[in-house]
């Protein structure tokens, strides 16, 4: 494949992947993103520039997305409102890009037969039980809770149907908690790590129960590209690591490796809805394209992510006055 185009690229996971295909492919990258709060021009600062190449644009602008698809030979669709907290206060933008700005970029795959990939959630499945051992697999019934997870849900479908009704070249993951550098610090790891960073409490919601399946970032990217290259038309991988984890004991995890007492954390107002647990069985990646997690170890990804954030202020310093103001508001409440 040489030219491809990554939405979102400017995001979290999506400069992880822009990174991960310029060290492991021959590739020529373009990057489509809005630059909303979420995206960040420095997360692609001192890459190839004869290889990256940056349109601040938007997915649900047809006549731009159709021209850029046009001349390129797949598509990786990473760009999304992200963050549940948000869907919760302000859900029409997450149907605007999330259903709507898919459906645009699927016309164009559509009319120029380019190969699609649709990065989306395990909260599609909605969550599990707290006390049971069951895992999300990829018959496992969709059911989402929240504006977030059902505008993923939608665009699933949508990508679904795209590929029974017109044969599109597509395939979809589903991953699970993604950890690791570039991630907003509006997200749980990066909000307690940076509040230590800047001697403000860490926050909880509610009393920590709730279990995320967590996975380094580079892992996740690792699994979109080999699904590109080798997965099979039409289907679906889970993508996950066997990370299952309490937030409360990530939570005193990060504390510990930064060296604060256990108990210097805020239990703060929970979130509507809240997803109890997620958890993922990713044998089908696993057994299909042979992909395994390189970050085995919890403990050590989390100092080398807390090492980033102590590195990278000024990535993450201009962010977080406004983000903790946005979080002041709905802990009044
Ligand atoms: P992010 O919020 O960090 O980045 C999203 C990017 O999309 C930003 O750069 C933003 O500017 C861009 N964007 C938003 N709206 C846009 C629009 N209308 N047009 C063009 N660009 C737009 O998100 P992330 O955490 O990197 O997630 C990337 C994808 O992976 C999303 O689709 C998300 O649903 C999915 N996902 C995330 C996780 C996770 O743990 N973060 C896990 C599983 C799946
Ligand atoms: O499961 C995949 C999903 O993971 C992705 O689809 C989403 O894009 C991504 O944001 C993430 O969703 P979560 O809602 O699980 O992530 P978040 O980082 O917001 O929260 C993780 C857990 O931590 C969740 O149970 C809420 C809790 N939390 C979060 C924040 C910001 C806290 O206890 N305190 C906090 O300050």
């Amino acid at each position: 494949m040489k030219r491809i185009l990554v939405t979102g690229g400017a995001g979290f996971i999506g400069a992880n992947f822009v990174r991960h295909l310029l060290g492991h492919s021959d590739a020529m990258i373009t990057v489509l993103d809005k630059l909303t709060y979420a995206g960040n021009r420095g997360s692609l600062h001192g890459l190839d520039e004869q290889r990256v190449q940056l349109v601040v644009g938007d997915i649900a602008d047809a006549n731009l997305v159709d021209e850029l698809v046009s001349y390129h030979d797949a598509v990786v669709h990473f760009a999304a409102e992200s963050h549940n907290d948000n869907s919760l206060l302000d859900p029409g933008r997450f149907v605007q890009t999330n259903v709507l700005g898919s459906f645009t970029l699927l016309e164009a795959v559509r009319r120029h037969d380019v190969r699609f990939h649709h990065v989306s959630t395990d909260e599609v499945y909605g969550d599990l039980a707290l006390d049971d051992a069951d895992r999300f697999t990829e018959d496992s019934a969709y059911n989402p809770s929240s504006p977030y997870s059902s505008t993923k849900a939608a665009s699933d479908m949508l990508v679904r149907a795209w590929v029974r009704s017109y044969g599109i070249r597509a395939t979809i993951s589903n991953c699970s908690n993604n950890y690791g550098p570039f991630q907003h610090v509006e997200k749980f790891i990066p909000r307690q790590i940076t509040n230590v960073l800047i001697g403000r409490r860490a926050r909880l919601y509610g009393h920590g129960n709730n279990v995320r399946d967590w996975i380094h970032v580079e892992d996740h990217c690792r699994a979109v590209a080999l699904i590109l290259e080798r997965g099979t038309i039409g289907s679906t991988y889970l993508v996950g690591a066997d990370g299952e984890r309490d937030n409360l004991s990530v939570l005193q995890l990060i504390l510990a490796r930064m060296e604060c007492d256990p108990s210097d954390f805020d239990q703060v107002i929970d979130r509507p809805g809240h997803d109890l647990r997620y958890a993922l069985d990713a044998s089908l990646l696993r057994k299909e394209l042979g992909w395994a997690p390189l970050h085995q170890d919890f403990a050590s990804g989390l100092d080398q992510t807390i090492d980033w954030y102590r590195e990278h202020r000024a990535w993450w310093e201009p962010l977080k006055a406004e983000t903790e103001r946005r979080y002041a508001l709905r802990e009044a409440i």
